[in-house]
């Protein structure tokens, strides 16, 4: 292998820079070529391609988003705009890849590698958490902490006016960063998408709490959470069965994309470039460049995108008993 590209997709996560400066860090470690591509497999159809060198990544470290950009593409999903896509890889000397990205991402890069038998790794980076065979993927724990500070601060305010909040967190499928967040935050309630709790329950359990003394309380939703009401209409429903309270709604969006990433997830995406441009020279491909216990792992593609939907049961238990 000679020439490694390396491309961001799908919803940005912090740490997304600082993981392309290691694979191309790598490359130059190793004396490989690199070669950026701008705005994902969108700019791999349109050739939108840059050599990088070492100090193309200079201070980028630091830096929320990525500097390459990102795209969730349609024109990939065709057999048309792949074989554009291949061409330009082609004429261009690339006879690698990194993709950077979520399930999305990866479903892409196991389609073009298996059509085209070309070499492809895929690192995690999503704040939702939600890829199989890692501990974490990048963002996450950036977009925890993101989430924690600004809950905090809805907590001064709640308990000022004696109010009850309801936050709403991204987590379409996954509710890890509502779970962990809630609890990190002193949550008195977490909905996620992997299971319904029931709205009757949590009416029941607030009255208990008010009753037990709490004169604030902060709810945390996740969006994709299973009661089938939005955030307005869980509001409206509490309102209706519960007097105790006045309600308010915090949705906090895409804050939780964005910002320096933390300590954690630029060690971990130096760790996860580093491993993918290794894997690659080793001859890998279709395989997600994970963490597991600490360390860096080889997980097929298939099975890093298979969404099981499952919770730390353990986690549930403990928000449970941390919020009587
Ligand atoms: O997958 C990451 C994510 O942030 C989800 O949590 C959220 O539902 C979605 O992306 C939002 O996507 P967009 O930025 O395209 O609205």
């Amino acid at each position: 292998i000679e020439n490694i590209a390396v491309l961001t997709s799908g919803g940005d996560a912090p740490g997304m820079n600082a993981a392309i400066r290691a694979v191309v860090r790598a490359c130059s470690f190793y004396q490989l070529k690199c070669t950026g591509i701008y705005r994902g497999y969108q700019g791999l159809i349109e050739a939108d391609f840059e050599d990088l060198d070492a100090r193309s990544v200079r201070n980028i470290i630091n830096k929320g988003g990525t500097f390459l950009k990102s795209t969730r593409s349609m024109e990939f999903k065709t057999k048309e705009g792949r074989k554009k896509a291949y061409d330009n890889l082609v004429k261009e000397g690339v006879d690698a890849m990194v993709v950077i990205g979520g399930d999305g991402t990866f479903t892409g890069a196991e389609y073009f590698s298996q059509e085209f038998n070309f070499p492809i790794v895929g690192i995690p980076a999503t704040i939702d958490n939600d890829i199989n065979g890692t501990d974490y993927t990048l963002g996450y724990d950036t977009a925890l902490n993101t989430v924690v500070e600004a809950i905090d601060k809805i907590r001064d305010t709640a308990s000022s006016h004696n109010r009850l909040f309801l936050v709403e967190v991204m987590g379409r499928d996954a509710g890890d960063i509502a779970l962990n967040s809630g609890i990190g935050a002193g949550a008195e309630e977490i909905l996620i998408p992997e299971e319904e709790t029931g709205v009757e329950r949590m009416i029941e359990s607030l009255r208990r709490s008010k009753k037990a003394g709490k004169t604030s309380s902060i709810i945390v939703v996740a969006e994709g959470e299973k009661s089938g009401k939005n955030i307005f209409e869980l509001a409206r429903f509490i309102e209706e069965n519960l007097d105790e309270y006045e309600i308010r709604v915090s949705v906090l969006g895409h804050i939780q994309r964005g910002g320096s990433p933390s300590c954690f997830d630029r060690v971990l995406a130096s760790k996860l470039g580093v491993g993918a441009v290794e894997a690659l020279m080793e001859g890998k491909t279709e395989v997600m460049i994970g963490i597991h216990h600490q360390k860096v792992v080889h997980v097929n593609l298939q099975t890093a995108i298979k969404g099981d939907a499952k919770i730390d049961k353990e986690l549930r238990r403990v928000a449970d008993i941390t919020s009587v």
